[in-house]
């Protein structure tokens, strides 16, 4: 839980978390106090309706065991204080606001049908075992899964033409309306159809029937869809309305619950994560894709995924991929295509175009050196070129210098459609005609040739069996998706679970606009452990076989390699989790062990004893014989570094691991326990944190399962968690610091800021080297000396540039009103008031292609909404460091900043 005691909850700023201003989520106690009142929202609502000095608005209401409350909105900071001295108020969350679900990338398809009916042959199903456990008659027939989502387009004729009971999509609900952005009010109803495209790629995934165009087929293509539509078709989407989405797939009988989105959190404790915690501990199935943030390195999970029960999946890269292809009339292999789309998602992808076979005609044939002035001048297509080019296959060689007008001329003849080779992968058609791009300029060069020495070579568009597998480029095929999520956990906790096939998946997509699409992302992992969740349902449904289908999965699957070397570690398990899944092995163990994860913890708080508990759950005696097999050990710092960059280093630094004994014999329908005894690397420089993981292995005539491990090799509260670098900045401002809003860049030395022109104040900028449960932001006098464990900083960079500040000074974020007294206790310095507080923040993260996540105060208002008065002053920060006690002034990095006065 996020806070035990009621939080006071009031406005400040910081970057990260984008929440909604004045929405709160409040957790109610089960009973009213005062038996005058049939339930606790009654009684809460009336107190509020006394007490809130301006007006508030019930978003909606929970009525469940696992979660009782409400989400109200408020209009005054005022009126926050009063709810939370309301009566049987447990906790007060600010809603936050979650990215709408989207993947890395995607890539719309034509409908093909290239593929032999009947059999399965979908790569990521090859992969995984699932082939064969289809093979085998289960394809999670009688289990229901609730996917939560932008929605499904249940017309999608692979996923059964319909809504309702009898379909394939038999229930659910539209939550929020199409035009609902996260920061708006929902208008539901009934229709939970997609207008994204996100949830109807998930549904495919899950539940695609086989026998279409495109030879693919879901992993668990007999369960139940039940669609809950939590995004609108823009923007994002509020925590309460998941909260709810999630209560009622429980209610409605889910077996599954599958959630492709999230933000960075990592914590096990934010409200959502505990809720879909609290309904995975009643024995409902819930996965939640890890985040697409691996660039920005470990320790950096999303949230709901953190959730202590939650499956968190991350994504293993396709080893083919879907292109789609045409074929020529002169003899050579199909020709391979992407569609130039404009804008990013195209309309019915060459739908327009003829399977008839087209002439080519062949022009531009730039060399590689052609010069762009040449180009300009030519602003369009050469004189010999006919007006009319609607019955050719217009071939069009690229160049570097491609900035002439040649696509905008090429729009006034209407071609039937472009073939564009060599030229920037980049490349975009903004014209209404069909285009395409080859992948491979070669094919393009036979086009010219054969068009240029005379051959009356033409080429066909099929459109239906244009789609075809080739292998992805070798250096990432069946490895980790450079952007899956690294774990674990703020709290030291195994995340990922595990992974799944989501780097380049082809599945069901929007009808209207084609059907069929190619994404990326820890969104198409997700789903698709959902569906190997459901086969292991049905099994075991038709078995018997106990445990958990976490533990399940977990202990039957595959080791991830970091690289496609020759003897390459296995990739850290705090990015694989414990392996790719493969289904097949899950249900033809006849062994279950236990626990599933061994949790080592940090060198501080280290857990060296563990038992392990072998069940032989088969008809025959087996024996068991025990060894280790280590991963990659990350080493989360670089020497000397306090900031997690994304290009953490994967060296070999196995930790040490002894059995009480080697071997065990098990009876059948016995069981039998081992002891585990783990020991810290040594060599190792601790102050990297290197996160040590890998498997115990544990494996008989007939089964191999394996437990993985995972802990860190140092302290995670000895390291910085304030951080002093400019390393979070990209090189820019070395935090932390005191920035005038009018200069941009943080001081380097005392300042004055006058009365008049309040909008000059000041921001406090800072970032976390570490993730931190209480941050603490006040205002002290200037006479006051404190010391500080951080130092002072200058900005190296000499340029001033204005930011635009209206675009990152953030939503508002939860603060108290005022620190617990028990740091106002332990703390020798008097505060002359608090400025911000902030609990269980994730550590800052930069991205090699996007902003960073760093964290600003703007020093205007006290937290409680009051004016700081004109005085001098300086502020203080105070970040409590990983595992830190609140109540140890020690366990906090301290900040004291330069002098900053407001004067008349
Ligand atoms: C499973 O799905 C297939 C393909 O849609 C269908 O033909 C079959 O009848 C279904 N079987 C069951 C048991 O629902
Ligand atoms: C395809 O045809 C439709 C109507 O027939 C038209 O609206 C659309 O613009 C055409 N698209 C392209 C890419 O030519
Ligand atoms: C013309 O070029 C095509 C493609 O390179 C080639 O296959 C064909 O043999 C050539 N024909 C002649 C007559 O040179
Ligand atoms: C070129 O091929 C097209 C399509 O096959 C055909 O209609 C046409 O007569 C051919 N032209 C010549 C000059 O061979
Ligand atoms: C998909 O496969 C292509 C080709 O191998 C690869 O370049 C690309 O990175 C993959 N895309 C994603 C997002 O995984
Ligand atoms: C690691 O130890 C800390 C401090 O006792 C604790 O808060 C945390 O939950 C532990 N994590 C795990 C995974 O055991
Ligand atoms: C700010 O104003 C105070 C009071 O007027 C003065 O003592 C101090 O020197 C000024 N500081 C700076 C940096 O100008
Ligand atoms: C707000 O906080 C400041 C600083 O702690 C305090 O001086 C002021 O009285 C408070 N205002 C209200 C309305 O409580």
């Amino acid at each position: 839980m996020r806070s035990l005691l009621p939080a006071l909850l009031l406005t400040s700023s910081v970057l990260a978390a984008k929440t909604l201003p004045g929405g709160y989520i409040v957790e109610l106690s089960s009973a009213p106090a005062s038996k005058r009142f049939a339930d606790v929202h009654e009684e809460f609502i009336e107190a509020l309706d006394r007490r809130a000095a301006g007006h508030f608005r019930t978003r909606r209401k929970y009525k469940n065991r696992l979660f009782n409350g409400m989400a109200i909105q408020l209009d005054t900071p005022q009126d926050l204080a009063d709810l939370a001295s309301l009566p049987n108020v447990i906790a007060v969350h600010p809603i936050v606001i979650h990215p709408g679900p989207a993947p890395v990338s995607q890539r719309v398809l034509t409908d093909s049908s290239a593929f032999a009916a009947g059999t399965d042959g979908e790569n990521t199903h090859i992969m995984t075992g699932v082939d064969k456990v289809h093979a085998s008659g289960i394809t999670g027939a009688g289990i229901k899964i609730a996917i939560i989502d932008s929605g499904i387009d249940y017309m999608h004729p692979s996923l059964g033409g319909g809504f309702g009971p009898g379909f394939k999509v038999a229930g659910g609900t539209d939550l929020v309306g199409d035009s609902y952005t996260g920061e708006n009010t929902p208008v539901p109803d009934a229709d939970p159809m997609d207008c994204v495209g996100h949830g109807t790629h998930v549904a495919g995934i899950i539940g695609a029937n086989p026998g279409n165009d495109l030879g693919i087929s879901g992993v668990a293509y007999n369960a139940t869809i039940l669609a809950y539509k939590v995004g609108g078709c823009n923007g994002g989407i509020g925590d309460d309305v998941i909260i709810d989405a999630i209560m009622r797939a429980h209610d409605a009988g889910a077996d599954i619950i599958t959630m492709s989105f999230g933000s960075i959190d990592g914590w096990s404790n934010s409200l959502l994560s505990v809720v879909a915690s609290r309904v995975a501990e009643q024995g409902v199935v819930i996965t939640a894709s890890a985040g697409n943030d691996g660039e920005a390195g470990p320790l950096y999970m999303s949230t709901p995924a953190a959730g202590e029960n939650v499956i968190a999946v991350g994504s293993v890269e396709n080893t083919v991929r879907t292109v789609q292809s045409f074929k020529a009339s002169e003899p050579h292999d199909p020709i391979l295509y992407r569609i130039l789309s404009y804008p990013a998602v195209p309309g019915p992808p060459l739908g327009n175009v003829t399977e008839e076979p087209l002439p080519v005609l062949s022009i531009y044939p730039f060399p590689p050196d052609y010069p762009t002035e040449k180009c300009s001048q030519l602003q369009g297509l050469p004189d010999d070129i006919p007006d009319d080019l609607s019955g050719y296959a217009v071939v069009v060689r690229g160049t570097a210098n491609m900035d002439c007008a040649l696509m905008e001329a090429l729009a006034l003849k209407h071609p039937a459609v472009a073939i564009f080779y060599d030229f920037p992968a980049a490349l975009q058609n903004e014209n209404n005609y069909p285009a395409v791009l080859l992948y491979n300029d070669s094919d393009g060069f036979f086009l010219a040739d054969a068009f240029n020495n005379g051959t009356n070579i033409t080429v066909t568009f099929p459109q239906h069996d244009g789609a075809v597998d080739v292998p992805v480029a070798d250096d990432i095929g069946g490895l980790m998706s450079s952007y899956s999520s690294m774990g674990p956990s703020n709290d030291l906790m195994f995340k990922p679970a595990l992974s799944a096939p989501g780097g380049n998946i082809t599945s069901t997509y929007l009808t209207e606009l084609g059907g069929w699409a190619v994404m990326s992302g820890t969104s198409m992992a997700c789903p698709f452990a959902a569906g190997s969740a459901a086969l292991v349902l049905q099994a075991q449904g038709q078995t018997k076989l106990p445990g958990s289908v976490r533990s399940i999965l977990q202990t039957t699957a595959t080791s991830v390699p970091a690289s496609k070397a020759d003897n390459a570690l296995p990739a850290s398990l705090s990015w694989q989790g414990s392996g790719l899944v493969n289904v097949w092995n899950a249900i033809n163990v006849n062994t279950l062990i236990s626990p599933s994860e061994l949790l080592l913890n940090d060198t501080a708080h280290w857990n060296d004893k563990h038992t392990i508990t072998v069940q032989n759950a088969g008809i025959v005696a087996q024996t068991y014989a025990f060894s280790h097999q280590a991963a990659g050990t990350t080493l989360a710092l670089a020497a000397g570094q306090h900031d997690i960059v994304g290009s953490a280093q994967l060296v070999s630094a196995p930790v040490h691991v002894s059995f009480s004994q080697s071997t065990v014999t098990v009876a059948p329908g016995s069981s039998s326990s081992v002891d585990v005894t783990i020991t810290p690397p040594e060599g190792v420089d601790a102050d990297t944190l290197p996160i040590v993981s890998g498997w115990i292995i544990v494996k008989s005539d007939s089964d191999s399962l394996k437990v993985p491990y995972l802990g860190v090799a140092g302290s995670l509260s000895d390291a910085q968690a304030i951080s002093t670098s400019n390393v979070l900045t990209k090189g820019r401002d070395i935090l932390p610091g005191i920035i005038p809003v009018d200069e941009g860049r943080i001081s380097t030395g005392p300042k004055n800021y006058t009365a008049k022109d309040p909008s000059s104040w000041p921001v406090m900028w800072f970032g976390l080297s570490m993730p931190s449960r209480l941050v603490l932001v006040d205002l002290i006098d200037a006479a006051i000396d404190v010391t500080s464990n951080v130092p002072h900083t200058t900005s190296r960079s000499a340029a001033v540039e204005k930011r635009a500040w209206s675009s990152w000074l953030p939503a508002t974020v939860k603060s108290k009103l005022s620190a617990p007294s028990s740091v106002a206790d332990s703390a020798t310095v008097p505060i002359v008031g608090a400025l911000a507080e902030f609990d269980w923040l994730p550590r800052s993260g930069i991205y090699p292609n996007s902003g960073d996540a760093t964290y600003t105060v703007h020093v205007v208002n006290f937290a409680n909404g009051t004016k700081i008065p004109l005085g001098q002053y300086k502020v203080l920060l105070r970040v409590l460091r990983p595992f830190g006690n609140p109540d140890e002034e020690d366990d906090f990095d301290v900040y004291v900043s330069y002098q900053i006065g407001f004067v008349p």
